[in-house]
């Protein structure tokens, strides 16, 4: 939810404005209603800025270029307050002189009142942005202060909300300052040259050294140094670290799309989280889980926070973790859960599940149930953000960079990590409960996982062929039992917001108690089969309700296992997919429901990495 970088390097190169357009290409997942740069050139700041893609400020650029110059900010704008207009888009100067220039993720809450007083000063606007306000603020702290970074921390501290900030100001040449509460900022650290971005795709093209930084805190970089305060002013070290992945991974390696690749990537996603997590005896151990194995026997709750696909992956979770530690589970939206009451003590332990690490409410579910005194487990898939660590434990989902907006590789790491948690408390509490599931041959099974995506994803020509003539359909419905129920709302979700086709997944034990009333002929109904092999006749249930929507005329679309006949009478397209243990089936049923959303999406001509009205990683409420 808006992508920030900055950029300071030596004089003489003059590279800022490249450095930072190539920041902002990485970053445009993060929103794309506008963008726009600043640049400090000969005692002045220049800004150029854009509503639209990215491409139309390259547009602007091409044909009125900037100074080469040492030092730069950029923008690319998910909107909050203002509309997506030039005039709204980021940097926003400050002063009379307009020396000064800022962008800015996040919302300031109290934004209003700042800006009556500055009306009252006779401070003219030229945007509807809450980060106008700020831009001024600075401008006037720079002018008593002389100093950028003393101007930023006097300003922040009377600000309310999230943000990320950058600042520049003409009048402090080779200097980027930035500060953050609730909102990422890391820092890349170069030869000669330094970084600021929202994530590390920011420079990841120039740097792997990081450093992380805290809640509230300032960081004031030059060429050859960078510095950390609090908002309090006392110093700070930062935490350093080394990124994992290079620029190739933040690239579309030959794919026509993020997403296309991504979802290619998902055997390496699953592959790689479970590496790492075994001792010489091949036991699982986490190494990562830092509370005391005590305090996890101890737990008599678990409560899982997150929101969209992060959500059905927990929901998914759900399933196997109680299954294996026979602890109850409870599967909450993250915004829902922090705003009622909900009865967690020191023996719950609360779980998070976020790609980004960032998604505002998911921070706050987990700050609450900290409030509450729960234990705090972060299943993260971006190193250092601030979930993880404001969070007791994380266990890092190792998907690598997840630049499509929608999800995919991540929801596969996010199953995977959520069922290596599940295992580890089982073996934990193998004698507290009488319950011991194998957990080795489960983990056996999940390591054969790869391969079977990989067979699958080689198998996708007759989903692509469906997609494609199926461009005009107005609705589509998904329909799934156990855990193939999650999987449904997910194909449902992947499908409405990269198709922008109303779609809905449904428990298909649900369906005789309301939603039948929709299937009308020809009305398409992807269906997730379970195994034959299945407990409780949960196969056999599925088949008949199959029978019941296509009696009313329904066009079947079955996802079921290879050998599994039963369901060819009833079925107009089945989708096979390779035999597995009926818990571990959602990371092979998912994957043909994104395939289809993908390539419906294309013969759509829409935009399938940047959908419209989204942004990757929502920072505000
Ligand atoms: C859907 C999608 C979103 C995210 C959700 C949570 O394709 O990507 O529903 O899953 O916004 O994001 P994270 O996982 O970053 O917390």
């Amino acid at each position: 939810m808006c992508g920030i970088v900055g950029y300071v390097g030596p004089q003489v190169s003059g590279k800022a404005l490249d450095v930072v357009m190539e920041g902002l290409g990485r970053l445009e997942y993060r929103g794309y209603d506008s963008a726009g740069v600043a640049l400090v050139a000969e005692g002045d700041v220049e800004t150029r800025k854009r509503s639209g893609k990215l491409s139309n400020l390259r547009e602007e650029l091409a044909s009125a270029p900037l100074h080469e110059t040492a030092t730069a900010i950029g923008h690319t704008r998910w909107a909050t307050h203002g509309g997506p207009t030039d005039d709204n888009a980021h940097p926003h100067r400050g002063g009379r002189d307009g020396k000064l220039a800022l962008v800015h993720n996040g919302i300031i809450e109290n934004f209003h009142s700042l800006k009556q007083d500055l009306l009252s000063q006779g401070v003219e606007f030229t945007s509807e942005t809450d980060t106008e306000v700020v831009a001024h603020l600075v401008s006037q702290a720079f002018d008593r202060t002389g100093n950028l970074t003393d101007a930023m921390r006097e300003v922040v501290n009377t600000l309310h909300g999230a943000f990320t900030l950058l600042a520049v100001h003409a009048d402090a040449p080779q200097t980027v300052v930035g500060a953050r509460r609730n909102s990422p900022l890391v820092v890349g650290l170069g030869e000669g040259e330094n970084f600021l971005g929202s994530d590390v795709a920011a420079f990841i093209g120039h740097t792997r050294h990081a450093l992380e930084l805290g809640q509230d805190q300032i960081v004031t970089i030059t060429p050859d140094t960078y510095e950390v305060i609090n908002f309090d002013g006392t110093p700070s070290d930062g935490k350093a670290y080394e990124v994992t992945w290079d620029a190739a991974a933040a690239e579309k390696g030959g794919y026509a799309t993020f997403m296309e690749k991504e979802i290619h990537d998902q055997p390496h996603a699953v592959r790689d989280t479970l590496i790492g997590r075994f001792d010489a005896e091949g036991r699982l151990a986490l190494d990562e889980l830092h509370i005391p194995e005590d305090e996890l026997r101890a737990v008599t709750k678990i409560v899982i926070v997150a929101c969209g696909t992060a959500a059905y992956a927990g929901m998914v979770a759900k399933y196997a973790i109680e299954r294996w530690t026979r602890i109850p589970v409870e599967v909450e939206l993250a915004h829902e859960f922090r705003y009622r009451d909900p009865v967690i003590d020191q023996h719950t332990l609360v779980v998070s599940i976020s790609q980004s690490g960032e998604t505002m409410d998911t921070l706050m579910a987990v700050r609450h149930a900290k409030e509450l005194g729960a234990r705090t487990v972060s299943i993260c898939n971006t190193h250092g953000s601030t979930i993880p660590r404001e969070s007791d434990a994380v266990l890092y989902t190792h998907a690598g960079p997840e630049i499509a907006v929608a999800s995919t590789k991540a929801f596969l790491g996010q199953i995977t990590a959520s069922y290596i948690l599940g295992l580890y408390l089982a073996s934990l509490r193998a004698g507290v409960t009488g319950v011991e599931p194998d957990v080795e041959g489960i983990l056996a099974e999940m390591q054969a996982i790869p391969a079977k995506i990989e067979q699958l994803l080689g198998q996708m020509d007759r989903v692509k062929e469906i997609a494609s003539y199926m461009a005009d359909s107005r609705s589509v419905l998904f329909l799934g039992r156990h855990v193939g129920y999650p999987v449904a709302m997910e194909g449902a979700l992947k499908l409405k917001e990269l198709a922008y086709i109303h779609a809905e997944g449904f428990a298909a034990g649900e369906l005789k108690h309301g939603p039948i009333a929709l299937i009308e002929p020809g009305q398409p109904v992807f269906v997730i089969v379970p195994s034959p092999d299945s407990e409780h006749g949960l196969h056999g249930k599925v088949v008949s309700n199959i029978q019941e929507i296509r009696a009313r005329g329904a066009r079947t679309l079955v996802i079921a296992e290879e050998g599994d006949e039963d369901v060819v009478p009833f079925a107009d397209v089945v989708i096979r997919v390779p035999r597995t243990p009926a818990l571990l089936a959602p990371l092979l049923t998912v994957v043909p429901l994104q395939v289809f959303a993908l390539h419906l999406s294309t013969a759509k001509g829409l935009d399938v990495d940047q959908p419209r009205n989204l942004a990757k990683s929502v920072t505000v409420e």
